[in-house]
């Protein structure tokens, strides 16, 4: 199986860097095989896992640009099992450059197609962007289903409408078996009342959708980062990682349950 996951929310700064990194690491850690493929311009999770920006010269815009040749791209981390296409900020320049090319929201799938045939890895997770530009079309177009970090706060789901129409959009057009797999509530303070208040309106507008795990706002995830390792490395005690490995787990379960990758 290899199944491709997008984690994308247009809305910044919501956990989908933080979820793709451990997530990744929490799945590796179980035992699978991952690949994330960083598609934001920013290159925030190629710095999460130990990837210098003077080490990325392999990266995404050259794989997009050569559209072939994938394995030349992957480079290995300091976890095992987890790979990594790193992304530079070359890549903000990509979408004017194909704006001509017919077919341009199939880049990406193309490409993706020949690792497929070579079942190498058991989830390719793709690291979007925070907007929905042609970036974040590629992904969608690519992948079986996505996975949605919503950060808990008043406008979260004033956006998540907006995403799930650009969904429905491209699964009656252009990727049919595409699947919203979850929402993930991120950054959640129990003691914050309007933190609760979102994920009351969440499940009960979007029900088996919501993950029953939810991520805690935990500093030491946000510390992780700087060191160049997913929270799950380096403190695989805290708070923050012990949801994302039982969030990993409720995801496999599901995955299962569902067939997703079907
Ligand atoms: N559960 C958490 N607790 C505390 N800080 C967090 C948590 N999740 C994410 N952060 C921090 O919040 C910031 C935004 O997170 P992240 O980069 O994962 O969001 P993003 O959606 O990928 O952002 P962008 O839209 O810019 O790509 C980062 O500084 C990150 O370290
Ligand atoms: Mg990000």
């Amino acid at each position: 199986m290899n199944h491709i996951v997008s984690i994308i929310n247009q809305k910044g700064g919501v956990g989908k860097t933080t979820s793709t990194i451990n997530l990744g690491c929490a799945f590796a850690n179980l035992g699978q095989k991952i690949l994330i493929i960083d598609l934001d311009p920013q290159g925030n999770a190629s710095t999460g896992v130990g990837i210098e920006n003077n080490d990325r010269d392999n990266s995404i815009y050259k794989l997009l640009n050569e559209r072939n040749n994938l394995q030349h791209y992957v480079k290995t981390t300091k976890i095992e099992n987890l790979d990594i296409i790193c992304a530079n900020v070359e890549l903000s320049g990509f979408e004017t450059e194909v704006a001509e090319v017919k077919n341009r929201a199939f880049i990406l799938k193309e490409i993706l197609g020949d690792l497929k045939e070579k079942n190498q890895y058991n989830q390719i997770l793709i690291d979007c962007p925070p907007s929905l530009s042609l970036l974040t079309v590629m992904a969608l177009v690519a992948s079986n289903s996505v996975i949605v970090p919503l950060q808990a706060e008043f406008f979260a789901l004033e956006g998540l409408t907006q995403l799930l129409k650009t969904i429905n959009r491209i699964k009656s057009s252009l990727n049919k078996r595409l699947e919203v797999e979850g929402i993930v509530l991120t950054m959640f303070d129990k003691r914050n009342k309007l933190c609760s208040q979102v994920e009351d309106e969440a499940r009960k507008f979007f029900g088996e959708q919501v993950y029953q795990t939810m991520i805690p706002r935990n500093i030491r995830i946000s510390e992780a980062p700087s060191h160049g390792l997913p929270a799950l490395v380096y403190d695989k005690y805290c708070a923050g990682s012990i949801a994302y490995e039982k969030l990993a787990l409720e995801i496999i379960d599901k995955q299962k349950k569902f067939n997703f990758a079907a």
